[in-house]
């Protein structure tokens, strides 16, 4: 069962149970109208107008968490998403961009931050932050590849309801992680992919690396088939684009 806090106006629901994680029962939900200082991935940061949007966290402190598992939450989470929305929005066009982006009609949709929490060397819990464009219907220059589920669908979903959705496939989903392992959800992930098949352009610290998307490894870095054989690409230091744009 998962307590939601709905909060009026936050800096971000992640650093929000940061400050409650040690003494917060896991399970609990940050769910905000409005963050004044979303963050994103990469060190970027995340817009998060008032009522524009899902903008909520969640506090993991699963017993049987632990750093493999932890690693392992970006995908169960990026499942979670394409799942849910694919069924309150009617459409299978909704997919995954590797590692963790919902876009549709290759525009992403939503984004996910998960961070964890450590003393010393023992992980202690995890934060599942998810960002989901709902109703904005202009982004700023910058975000050309940004949209939202009503500028793709037409449709306005309320933000408490695709949240819970959201933790309905969340739950039964991080049970299967920590049960079988993520060769499931990553079996699962495969299908709903829009990465796996196409040619990609990643960046990181060791420079760019482009070639077809062949498969994922077992875990969740994506394997790259390049003229030089095949190239592996960790999660958490890589931005991956299509060769034409964001996720054609
Ligand atoms: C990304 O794609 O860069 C990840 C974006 C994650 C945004 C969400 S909104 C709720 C939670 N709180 C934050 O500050 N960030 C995440």
């Amino acid at each position: 069962m998962h307590e939601i806090v709905r909060l009026k106006t936050v800096g971000s629901t992640n650093e929000y149970l940061k400050s409650l994680a040690k003494t917060a029962r896991g399970g609990l939900v940050a769910l905000a109208e409005e963050q004044t200082g979303g963050k994103g991935r990469l060190g970027r940061s995340w817009l998060s107008l008032k009522g524009q949007g899902a903008w909520f966290s969640v506090l993991v402190k699963d017993g049987r968490l632990c750093a493999e598992n932890a690693a392992g939450l970006v995908f169960v989470c990026a499942l979670a998403c394409a799942k849910s929305l694919r069924r309150l929005c009617a459409s299978n066009d909704i997919l995954v961009k590797w590692p963790n982006d919902i876009v549709l009609h290759g525009k992403k949709l939503c984004g996910i931050l998960c961070e964890s929490g450590f003393d010393g060397e023992k992980l202690c819990y995890s934060i599942c932050g998810i960002g989901i464009n709902l109703l904005s219907e202009r982004f700023p220059g910058e975000l050309p590849w940004a949209t939202s589920v009503l500028a793709e669908t037409g449709l306005k979903l309320d933000p408490l309801s695709v949240t819970q959705a959201f933790l309905a496939e969340f739950d039964i989903l991080s049970e299967k992680l920590y049960n079988n392992g993520l060769a499931e959800i990553l079996d699962e992930l495969r299908p709903v992919s829009a990465t796996l098949g196409k040619t990609v352009c990643a960046s990181g610290p060791d420079g760019n690396v482009t070639g077809l998307a062949s498969d994922f490894a077992p875990d969740g870095a994506l394997l790259i088939k390049t003229c030089e054989g095949v190239r592996r690409v960790n999660v958490g230091d890589v931005s991956v684009r299509g060769v034409m744009g964001y996720a054609d």
